[in-house]
């Protein structure tokens, strides 16, 4: 799988993620050789820059976070190919350097014509950036060659917003042509739920309301929102995580077989399962908020979310959130997913784990068995990736008491390959116009469908319950486990 004659132009270059992810996963990319010689990066942004500036920020960024070693022919080979256009989203003038250069690329570049535009920008520019593609015929592609577009989260902040964002930009896009970003279904352990689950026959036969007593996704982070204030503030871990990535998982985690691994056959099953997705009748009890206070974290001392520089002091914004869902299915009815996810948490974690209900009958004490936990397969999403089966055992021993044991799979120990970063793996995607890990626009508006009533019911009933930097996040959401007899993995 290697891209063909292309270019990829990036909107809003100078931003974080731009620095952090893309242009290390752009010469990562170029580095396994799996770039076309001819490959070339534009860089669009209010900066007054040249060419040469952007390549050595493009440099710096490389140097500082590209997982590959940096090799100097590599690099020179994907300069060559690096050109800047400073300008505003609404220039005409910019966006007619912009067509000139993807026209000089193509001549001196061989780049075909083939341009993917990455719009890492906040979703209020999306429609002046499409608008402005279309206006100076940057978004028609000629025939033999393809325009995409690469659209970055937040998609929006509710169902309404991400209508209106779809409508623009179909307006001038076909849907085949757009590509939104969520990275979490680029991470290897994503990819894996769906290798697990159905090329294997030993875990899909338990995978029902009949073996699994519920699932458990969570997304713990330590960090706290960094510079991100004016992204973060009045959006919220929710909107922030449990829209995309989260529904994501449990969607991938819940699907039913799709009849082949091709986009079309997988949005079926993922809408289908997101379809069937209900949130309880009681918000009140079965979804809770959070936010960090001042705490210790990794042996220092974190300020609390209010505190945070650019943070209304008066802010409500959750910074962890835990929702309970069903899934009105045959296979899933009554067994709840829990889903949450914080940041400045007890550690960094991604994990799902599906916990299986205890052995109907027990043929052994219940002194022997009071160690034994409930079944558990945990794939290990991130850091440490893998796949745990829990599982009771006979401690060694005159008795027989029973006690929970581990079988591990780590990637470290059984693969020699490395993983790709997970927008290495998408940007190479959309050069190839595969779109198999790519949400598609009634995924991401039907999870808006499920997050809205939550975010209204939160608008206007109370506040989040603080809880200190470092622990697992406010007591509510124990609470609400001990509800329905269960708890929380201390993963
Ligand atoms: C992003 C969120 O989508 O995912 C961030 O906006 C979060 O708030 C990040 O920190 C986490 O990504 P990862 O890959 O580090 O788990």
């Amino acid at each position: 799988r290697i891209a063909g004659p292309s270019g990829l132009v990036i909107f809003g270059v100078t931003g974080d993620l731009s620095r952090k992810k893309l242009m290390p996963a752009v010469y990562d990319l170029a580095n396994r050789g799996l770039l076309p010689p001819g490959f070339s990066l534009v860089g669009f942004a209010r900066r007054a820059w040249e060419n040469e500036d952007f390549a050595q920020v493009v440099h710096d960024a490389v140097k500082e976070h590209a997982r590959t070693p940096f090799r100097e022919e590599v690099w020179q080979q994907l300069a060559q190919g690096m050109r800047f256009v400073p300008g505003e989203f609404h220039d005409d003038e910019a966006f007619e350097t912009l067509r000139s250069t993807i026209e000089e690329l193509d001549k001196s570049r061989g780049t075909g014509g083939n341009f993917a535009f990455y719009l890492s920008v906040p979703p209020k520019f999306f429609p002046t950036v499409v608008s402005q593609l279309k206006k100076h015929g940057l978004s028609d592609a000629a025939p033999g060659s393809w325009r995409r577009a690469v659209i970055e989260k937040p998609f929006g902040h509710d169902l309404k917003s991400a209508q209106e964002l779809n409508a623009v930009i179909h307006e001038v896009f076909r849907a085949s042509e757009v590509f939104r970003i969520d990275h979490y279904l680029g991470k290897e352990t994503v990819q894996n739920i769906l290798a697990i689950r159905f090329a294997n026959t030993m875990f899909e036969p338990l995978w029902n309301r009949s073996y699994v007593d519920h699932v458990q996704i969570t997304m713990a982070e330590d960090i706290g929102i960094g510079g991100r204030a004016g992204y973060y503030d009045g959006i919220g871990s929710a909107r922030d995580v449990i829209q995309n990535h989260l529904l994501q998982l449990l969607a991938l985690t819940a699907m039913e077989e799709p009849t082949s691994f091709d986009a079309k056959a997988l949005v079926t099953e993922k809408l289908k399962v997101l379809n069937a997705v209900r949130l309880p009748k009681d918000l009140g009890k079965y979804t809770v908020r959070g936010q960090y206070a001042a705490g210790w974290q990794g042996g220092e001392k974190v300020p609390g979310y209010l505190d945070e520089e650019g943070i209304d002091p008066n802010s409500k914004t959750d910074t962890y959130a835990a929702i309970k869902l069903e899934i009105d299915n045959r296979r899933w009815a009554g067994v709840p997913f829990y889903l949450r996810t914080g940041k400045r948490l007890g550690r960094r974690v991604t994990e799902i784990a599906v916990v299986f209900q205890r052995a109907p009958h027990s043929p052994f004490d219940a002194t022997d068995t009071q160690e034994l936990g409930q079944n558990a397969l945990v794939i290990r999403v991130q850091p440490d990736e893998g796949v745990t089966i829990r599982f009771g055992s006979k401690v060694p021993g005159t008795q027989m008491e029973i006690r929970d044991v581990t079988m591990d799979f780590a990637y470290g120990e059984s693969f020699t390959e490395s993983s790709p970063e997970a927008y290495e793996r998408l940007i190479l995607d959309v050069l190839l116009g595969d779109a198999n890990l790519f949400p598609r626009h009634q995924e991401v508006e039907r999870s808006w469908e499920i997050l809205d009533p939550v975010e209204e019911y939160w608008e206007n009933h109370g506040k989040p319950e603080q809880y200190p930097a470092g622990t697992w996040g406010p007591q509510a959401a124990d609470e609400m486990l001990a509800r329905d007899g269960r708890i929380w993995r201390r993963p």
